[in-house]
């Protein structure tokens, strides 16, 4: 065995596959970016949509993943070059690759915003605050575009230092006591947005669906949102399948991870929308809707000081394990297929992201230069990689599943050889070989023609 392969196997050995890969999904595309689909696509028939890809799509593109990633002991394109090698598969990883890159890179924007919050919640700075001043504030923070560039590299460089020293295992194993406290905090919050006065339309809009609004538009960003919110079609649980021991059971990795990715997001919803509705921010309000609305609850709140920051920091722990999975996938990558060391990986991903990622901070700024055609940088990269490279990526990974890897190794992997009995496991080797690919396409392509 080579060094290489020694340094797989011990890092694999400490590493807890259910607090990675829910650190991986768990993160700002729950309590961030799912409310802002969700209040952009007209509410309740989203939530839906969503709930319907998770449940079809979810469980066999993660098993996928993982199964891919077990079998080969590879990064995201070395594990397509062992299973198919001279042929155009390695396509996907490097697909996946890039994914990560462009990913890293706009997320790091948001993330980098977590860490003001937490600064302003411990000076106290929302105290008092009314909405038109909260929004106000939140504009002008954009226009410091510089400022969000540092806090954007800061985030970028704390994700290299935790992947580079390989402390993640801390991390993980710190962020499941940490998750938890995250959920008990949501539903405490929750439970105040949901009583406050006007709450009810919030909820009425979250869990009423209006069939109608159910467009070849909502179908493809719920079908992205899924996608982003798990992790998958960039290679993440492939990587992080790579890490798995053999004894370890896929299947029920991936419905851990999947029941709690969910439950975050829609307790994210019940936080954001009843609150919005009572304070008079429009759902359809973007970036604005989770950072200015949460704010305005924990104004409303005995003890909203301590639990403003408490969330705050938690928000940005959950970032950061999610970061650090994006980071995972091309550091495998360059130092297990061009040789590079951890190091110079790491230092070299991070300096590209944060060039790419600068764009997509200062684009947010108002008369900002990095726009094309009335979207901004920050825009067009989270499309490009969630609504279009991950249903892709998602889509390949499941044909070559289904077709290419075949239903006796499918079988052999997430049964351990045998020694798991599991009679869902033909159910789901059914959904990848033939459901999955249709619902992922004719999805895709109905979403494009209609948008
Ligand atoms: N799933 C993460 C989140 O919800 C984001 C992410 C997407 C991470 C794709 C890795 C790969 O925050």
């Amino acid at each position: 065995m080579s060094e290489e392969n020694k340094k797989r196997d011990g890092f694999g050995s400490k590493l807890g596959i259910i607090a990675a890969a829910a650190g991986s999904a768990i993160g700002l595309g729950n309590i961030y970016r799912f409310p802002c689909e969700l209040g952009d696509n007209g509410g309740a028939a989203f939530l839906l949509m969503y709930l319907v890809m998770v449940v079809l799509l979810g469980i066999p593109v993660m098993l996928s993943e993982l199964v891919i990633g077990r079998r080969t002991q590879s990064n995201a394109v070395g594990a397509f070059k062992i299973l198919a090698p001279k042929s155009g598969w390695p396509l996907v990883g490097y697909m996946g690759v890039l994914c990560g890159i462009i990913i890293f890179a706009f997320y790091t924007t948001v993330a980098g915003w977590t860490l003001e919050y937490i600064f302003k919640a411990v000076t106290n700075s929302f105290h008092g605050k009314d909405l038109a001043t909260m929004q106000q504030d939140f504009a002008d923070f954009h226009n410091l575009g510089w400022l969000n560039v540092i806090l954007q590299a800061m985030f970028i460089f704390l994700t290299g230092y935790v992947v580079f020293r390989g402390v993640q295992n801390g991390i993980e194993k710190f962020s499941k006591i940490l998750m938890p406290l995250l959920l008990g905090i949501l539903v405490i919050l929750g439970i105040r947005s949901a009583t406050l006065p006007g709450a009810h339309e919030g909820l009425a809009f979250l869990f009423k669906p209006d069939f109608s609004k159910i467009t070849g538009e909502v179908l493809i960003d719920a079908l992205g949102q899924s996608f982003f919110s798990l992790s998958l079609g960039m290679g993440v649980l492939i990587t992080y399948g790579s890490y798995v021991k053999k004894t370890d059971n896929l299947t029920s990795t991936a419905f851990s991870v999947i029941f709690a990715d969910t439950l975050v997001a829609v307790l994210a919803g019940i936080v954001i929308f009843p609150a919005a509705f009572s304070f008079g921010i429009r759902p359809t309000a973007g970036m604005g809707l989770v950072f200015n609305t949460i704010p305005m609850i924990f104004n409303q709140m005995t003890g909203g000081y301590i639990f403003c920051i408490i969330f705050f920091a938690l928000l940005a722990i959950a970032a950061l394990t999610s970061t650090i999975s994006l980071l995972e996938v091309v550091v495998a990558f360059l130092s297990e297929e061009l040789h590079l060391n951890r190091k110079k990986a790491t230092i070299l991903t991070c300096v590209l992201t944060l060039i790419i990622g600068s764009f997509a901070s200062l684009s947010l700024m108002e008369n900002t230069p990095f726009a094309i055609g009335g979207k901004t940088v920050f825009d067009l990269m989270d499309a490009i990689s969630s609504d279009i490279l991950l249903p892709i990526g998602g889509l390949l990974i499941v044909i070559f599943v289904g077709w290419k890897f075949g239903k006796q190794k499918f079988f052999d992997e997430v049964t351990n050889e045998g020694t798991l009995k599991s009679s869902l496991t033909k159910i789901f080797f059914f959904i990848i070989r033939y459901l999955a690919p249709l619902a992922i396409a004719v999805v895709f392509i109905s979403g494009l023609i209609k948008s």
